[in-house]
């Protein structure tokens, strides 16, 4: 839940109010007079300032530029990215101005770096323990406040496909990130390594190249090195323009690079463009127009800024820490996630039914009401698996407490769901209600006995306000919040048996800024720069920058609240239920899929949105957090009935699916339309459920080998150039299709299909396609799903729950390639139990199929395929019909061959899937 989920016209309101902010803060912070460097400070003028900036232009109609000025705009990086000055300001910092008459925000800088500029100079390289180090120093200090005029770097060529370098100050421990895993390696002999890395020593820069064919991905030689207190900056050239990453935003899946930049700043704000939002990712990944692709790291979690240019190449502007910095060389965009993921660590197994439908809104708003809703899904025939309660059950809106009118019974309750064989998951706020009783709040009273609640400036508890009015936020670096936060979910449970925990509201996301006594003015608060946050000020819709946490200021650690949060409930979880936790969390950070899920938030039920919700699921998998999904049929404001039947149908192939809709809005649980969208969700929905073993298999992968669940067609496709940025179908691992409708009215879809023999897997009618778009039908109780030749996808039939569905008959869909084979495989276990493949407690069969010959053949066994069975096989392009079938060397009879797709399906089979089986056809 979040403050901008309100009626309609109080969020335009709000929106108002908050460009007031924006204007009016401009506004103050600039002198009227001072003269515009940068047409990117255009959008910063109010009103009366339009006069003074075309007076400017005028001014310079003719400018002089001195040496090095003459510099293709597309090769011009901002000297004044920092602040805005004038031309004396410009040209005192060394730089060239030459104004533009371009009117738009976005453009070349008017000041900028000539081609040659003083920064640091770098010493001699010298051998350490962990590679490489050496000195960089200035003669002059830099125009930043508080310049750090000596740095070390460290170069460490860590891996065949990592590299790794470190820029800080050698005289003082500076901030820096804790928690994201980095498993150290060196190696002395670089043989085999994939990149080569030149130095160039004054001004310090480097370049990275690709060994195999000398390609320069990264040049930061095109700007200076930036280094002081609060302003860190570099820049460098980019292999190509498709650049994929920097989340979390509303974007497509490649950025736009058109003087462009976007920020890094945890906020809780409903999904729209150009601004911050709930997580930060500083990765991204570049394809370099060859099929090769490679991914940069920034490890930092301090505010930051990433201008992206036309040239191509971006500048990265962070307030804090230090430059930490990875790359990593692929060489094909699969293995760039892999790497990123040895160093953030791979995404968590979740539990089997969490990968069922979920059902959540906030205003269920008793027990009776939220029981209801599961009786009519279940009357209705939908599937459901877990039932969710927003923050209506808690009693005065206050986590750890149930209200005792409407939620009185929500223990038998959650008994009652658990006997059906459903799960319970509800939300969990991290803010603690400060105002009750002493004596009456136990999570607030333990909280400050044992303080663990992030302090203010002068050393007490900082008192924020969220939906329980005011709170305090626990301190999640503090070992002792760990278990004060352990203990409370352990007493909880005692009464409520959840079996998930959603965690919203943890950027953190506070209803006043900074605290309810303000924030005391520093330079945490108002640092030299900030970075173009929503809001305008770092503290805007949350806490104090000079608050305490354990481990440093809240002004470093910000961006890493949800994550620290999602480790202390995970952790909770796990001790308290024993088995696998499942966690939902809003606010991310690398390495937060090691322990939670993630959902895109606040989006708003239309169209766009939908459409949005592919790119941002996409990225998410490139994060290491692959179950993630949008809210099916949105959040905010009403949904209708074919944009909600189309959601169903792509939320079926989220990773993470569950419908959420807020308070005030129409109903849209998939019992309450009409009999043709109910069944075409319904449709959708056993299409899922029918897919799980494969999805969890997938997940499996992820967690063993960090490749990516829902995945980008160029991640299959790299050298397909049709490939590069689509964003409106993708693929679930390397072999199924999902073409959704994303726009009303539509019941034909223009889906490309890579070059390719693909399938329908409805009814295995074959597409051999050159690489094209083809028309399909997409009535509105279809959505395409293409199964790519070659592969084997292990379904079971549905059924209402996982629960049900796990003891259910298994199919094999067989999608022969043109040459006759295919393969696949399934991952089982039991579903619950943490680390089971750590502790090799599970089962796994490969399938192969080949000379008119399906094999399947388990090669690991622990029980947990005992009595299930594989009851049916559908063979696509199966070229020639068969006379005869056989199953393990036994004649079957009930098979049919359908002449026009080619399509073999043996039915009525009984194959004990944990023995090696065989069905041969001839
Ligand atoms: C790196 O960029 C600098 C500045 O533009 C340029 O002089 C140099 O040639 C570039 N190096 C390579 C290898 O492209
Ligand atoms: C970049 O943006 C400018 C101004 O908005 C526009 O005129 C120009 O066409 C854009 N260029 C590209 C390549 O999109
Ligand atoms: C609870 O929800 C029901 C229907 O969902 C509504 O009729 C009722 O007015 C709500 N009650 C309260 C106290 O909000
Ligand atoms: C949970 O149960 C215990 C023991 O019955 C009781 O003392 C406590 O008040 C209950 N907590 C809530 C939140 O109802
Ligand atoms: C729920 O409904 C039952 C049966 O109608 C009723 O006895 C009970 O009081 C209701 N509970 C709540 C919390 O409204
Ligand atoms: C810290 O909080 C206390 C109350 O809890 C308040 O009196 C004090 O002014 C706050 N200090 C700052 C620096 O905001
Ligand atoms: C074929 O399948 C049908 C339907 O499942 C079943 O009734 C019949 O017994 C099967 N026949 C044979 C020979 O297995």
């Amino acid at each position: 839940m979040d403050l901008y989920r309100l009626p309609h016209s109080t969020y335009v309101f709000l929106t108002l109010a908050l460009s007031c902010i924006l204007i009016s803060r401009l506004y103050f912070h600039q002198t009227p007079t001072v003269r515009v460097a940068s047409l990117q400070k255009t959008r910063d003028l109010s009103q009366n300032d339009t006069k003074n900036f075309s007076d400017s232009i005028h001014a310079n109609e003719f400018p002089n530029p001195s040496t090095g000025c003459a510099l293709p705009e597309e090769k011009r990086f901002d000297c004044a990215r920092d602040r805005t000055v004038s031309q004396a300001e410009c040209e005192k910092r060394g730089c060239c101005y030459l104004p533009l008459t371009q009117t738009e925000y976005n453009g070349p800088p008017w000041c900028f770096y000539p081609a040659s500029y003083p920064g640091y100079r770098m010493g001699p390289l010298s051998p350490t323990p962990k590679g490489q180090s050496a000195t960089l120093s200035r003669a002059t200090p830099s125009y930043l406040p508080r310049d750090i005029s000596t740095l070390q770097l460290d170069v460490m060529n860590e891996e065949a496909g990592r590299l790794h370098l470190i820029l800080k100050d050698p005289s003082s421990a500076r901030y820096e990130v804790p928690y994201v895993k980095v498993p150290s390696s060196k190696r002395t002999n670089t043989e085999g390594f994939l990149y080569d890395v030149d130095f160039q020593s004054d001004p310090f820069g480097f370049v990275v190249r690709r060994r195999s064919n000398g390609q320069v991905l990264l040049n930061t030689s095109v700007a200076p090195l930036l280094f002081a207190d609060q302003y860190l900056q570099f820049s460098t050239s980019l292999a190509s323009k498709y650049i994929s990453g920097f989340g979390e935003h509303y974007t497509h899946l490649t950025l736009d690079l058109n003087w462009t930049s976007v920020t890094l700043w945890n906020r809780d704000m409903a999904p729209h463009s150009d601004v911050n939002l709930y997580g930060s990712h500083p990765f991204c990944l570049v394809q370099e127009g060859n099929g090769q692709a490679h991914g940069i790291f920034l490890l930092n979690s301090n505010a930051m800024e990433v201008a992206l240019q036309p040239m191509p190449a971006l500048t990265w502007v962070t307030i804090g820490g230090i430059l930490d910095i990875y790359i990593f060389l692929g060489p094909d965009p699969q293995s760039v996630v892999r790497q990123y993921h040895e160093v953030i660590g791979y995404p968590m197994m979740p539990p089997y039914w969490s990968l069922g439908f979920h059902l959540c809104r906030w205003g269920y708003n008793s027990t009776n009401v939220t029981r209801a809703v599961v009786q009519k899904m279940q009357e209705a025939s939908f599937p459901l698996d877990v039932q969710w309660n927003d923050l209506d059950y808690a009693d005065k809106k206050r986590v750890f407490t149930f209200d005792p009118q409407r939620f009185g019974d929500l223990p038998e309750m959650v008994q009652e769901l658990h006997e059906q064989g459903l799960k319970y998951v509800l939300i969990l706020d991290p803010g603690i209600s400060s105002t009750s009783p002493p004596g009456s709040y136990k999570p607030f009273d333990d909280g400050q006995q044992r303080e663990v609640f992030i302090k203010n400036l002068t050393g007490q508890t900082l008192i924020g306000k969220v939906w329980p009015g005011p709170t305090a936020f626990p301190d999640f670096t503090n070992s002792d919040a760990v278990s004060w936060w352990e203990e409370c979910i352990r007493d909880f449970h005692a009464n409520v048996s959840f079996d998930g925990l959603w965690i919203d509201m943890n950027e953190p996301a506070s209803f006043v800024h900074g605290s309810v006594h303000g924030c005391p003015y520093t330079d945490l608060e108002n640092p030299p720069y900030t970075p173009d946050v929503i809001g305008g000020q770092l503290n805007s819709g949350t806490l104090c920058m000079s608050s305490q946490q354990a481990l440093s200021s809240h002004y470093n650690l910000h961006n890493l609240y949800g994550l620290t949060e999602a480790f202390a409930t995970y952790s909770a979880l796990l001790k308290v239920r024993g088995s696998r936790p499942f966690v939902l969390s809003r606010s991310s950070f690398p390495g937060l899929g090691r322990f939670s899920g993630h959902w895109t938030g606040d989006v708003r039920s239309d169209w766009e949105q939908l459409r949005y919700s592919i790119p941002a699921v996409l990225l998410f998998g490139l994060y290491g957090i692959p179950l993630v999904g949008a809210d099916v049929c949105g959040f905010e404001g009403d949904t209708n009935e074919e944009l909600c039947v189309r959601w169903t149908q792509l939320g079926a192939f989220y990773p993470f699916m569950r419908n959420h809709n807020d308070r005030n809005n129409i109903p849209q649980e998939p019992y309450v339309f009409g009999q043709r969208a109910q069944l075409a969700m319904n449709n959708a929905l056993v299409i899922r459920y029918t897919l799980l073993p494969f999805l969890y298999t997938l997940f499996h992968h992820a967690h063993t080998s960090a490749s990516t669940v829902a995945r980008p067609l160029f991640f299959e496709f790299p050298s397909d150039p049709n490939c590069v940025t689509i964003d409106r179908q993708f693929l679930w691992g390397s072999s199924l299709l999902i073409s959704p409708v994303l726009e009303p009215g539509v019941v034909d879809l223009a889906a490309y299909l890579p070059p390719e023999l693909w399938y329908s897997v409805y009814d295995g009618k074959p597409y051999n396609s050159k690489g094209q778009y083809l028309l399909l039908p997409a009535p509105l109780d279809i959505i395409n799903v293409h199964v790519r030749a070659g592969n084997i996808i292990p379904l079971q039939m549905a059924a209402l729950t996982t629960t049900a569905s796990r003891r259910n008959p298994m199919v094999l869909i067989v999608a022969l390639s043109s040459q006759g084979w295919a393969k696949g495989d399934l991952f089982w276990d039991d579903g619950d139990s943490l680390d089971t493949f750590e502790h090799g407690d599970y089962s796994y069969v490969i399938f192969t199929a080949g000379q008119s010959q399906l094999v399947g053949e388990p090669i690991k066994l622990n029980g947990a395929l005992d009595g299930l069975t594989v009851a049916e096989i559908r063979v696509f392009g199966v070229a020639t019909p068969p006379t005869g079938v056989w199953a393990n060397g036994e004649r079957v009879y009930n098979f049919s061959y359908e002449t026009d797709n080619k399509v073999l399906t043996v039915i009525s089979l009984s194959l004990p899937i944990s023995e090696t089986f065989t069905v041969q056809w001839s």
